[in-house]
């Protein structure tokens, strides 16, 4: 049996992974959501985390609005760097393995291609830039850590601070027939919450150490992702696609952070394309009927 404390345990991911470990058993788990832990409060985080001593720590918590943080660098960095170091410090002080949760705006998106674990991490803008500080407190803090960085999650519980996610805004935008306007020039690589959660459980249950990329595979622009949310829901609508320059974004967005790992093993560690997650997704919703549904 592990013990693993799951920090953010009501977010997007963190309501996954909860659920996957449930699932998959040989785990105690903890679930703490902010009311139980505020992890930009040093007591805080080393009182509740020195009370239950569990073996891992996911520490799932994060200021996820990208063009907030860019108003609110200070709290992006409380919570995102400091919250990540105040909760490795928790997690060294009881010998615990401490996985965080980071993100693919780590990257500059200049390199053409998906990045890898190797590569350099150059972010654009105070998101990208509170994660990696955090990254880099985790390192230095703990001697057991693991940094699993993902990218433009969809998952049921949508992103909470963010009042759904990407696609629940398409398709309540097409239920009301609104026309669309997305951005092709941005790629990413979208990832259901579930197949992230399955990842993370592996590392967990094999006590893995250092930075693994967790996502779907291929990548897309947010166009093509819209376009075929659309497509699988059957929905008819104007779909137009523009330049991220004729869209007004307070943060800067990396062209093209599409990630890969070059360190997960290739037959368990890789998940699925991204579009057959996405249906996997859309199925979970009952934004289209199951593929295992008789008809
Ligand atoms: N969402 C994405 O597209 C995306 C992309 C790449 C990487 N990531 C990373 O993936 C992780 C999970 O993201 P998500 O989409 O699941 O986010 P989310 O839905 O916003 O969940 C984050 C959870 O953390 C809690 N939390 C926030 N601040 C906290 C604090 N100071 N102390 C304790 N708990 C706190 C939130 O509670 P309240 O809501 O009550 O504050 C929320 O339940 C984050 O590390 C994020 O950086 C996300």
């Amino acid at each position: 049996m592990i013990s693993v404390a799951v920090i953010g345990s009501r977010g997007q991911l963190g309501t996954d992974l909860v659920e996957t470990l449930e699932k998959t058993g040989g785990y105690e788990i903890f679930p703490l959501s902010h009311g139980d832990i505020e992890c930009t409060d040093e007591a805080s985080a080393r009182k509740v985390l020195s009370s239950i001593k569990p073996q891992v720590v996911m520490n799932c918590a994060a200021f996820v609005r990208v063009d907030e943080c860019e108003d609110s660098p200070e709290k992006a960095f409380r919570v995102n760097s400091l919250g990540a170091l105040y909760v490795a410090r928790a997690c060294a002080e009881i010998d615990a393995l401490c996985g965080l949760i980071s993100t693919d705006y780590v990257f500059d998106g200049e390199k053409g291609e998906p990045y890898t674990e190797d590569d350099r991490p150059h972010p654009i803008n105070v998101y990208g830039t509170s994660k990696l500080a955090g990254e880099e407190l985790v390192q230095q803090t703990c001697r057991r850590w693991f940094i699993a960085r993902t990218a433009s999650l969809f998952g049921k519980a949508g992103a909470q601070s963010k009042g759904g996610n990407f696609l629940e805004t398409v398709i309540s935008k097409v239920k009301k027939g609104e026309p669309l306007r997305v951005v092709d020039d941005i790629r990413t690589s979208p990832t259901y919450t579930r197949d992230a959660a399955m990842v993370l459980e592996t590392l967990i249950r094999n006590q893995s150490t250092g930075i693994f990329h967790v996502v779907n595979d291929k990548g897309c622009s947010w166009f093509e992702l819209a376009e075929k949310t659309v497509q699988f829901t059957g929905f008819s609508c104007k779909l137009e696609p523009i330049r991220s320059e004729d869209y007004s974004m307070k943060a800067r967005r990396p062209r093209d952070s599409r990630l890969t790992s070059a360190r997960l093993d290739r037959a368990k560690g890789h998940l699925r394309p991204w579009d057959e997650a996405l249906l996997a997704y859309l199925a979970e919703k009952r934004h289209v009927a199951s593929p295992n549904t008789a008809s």
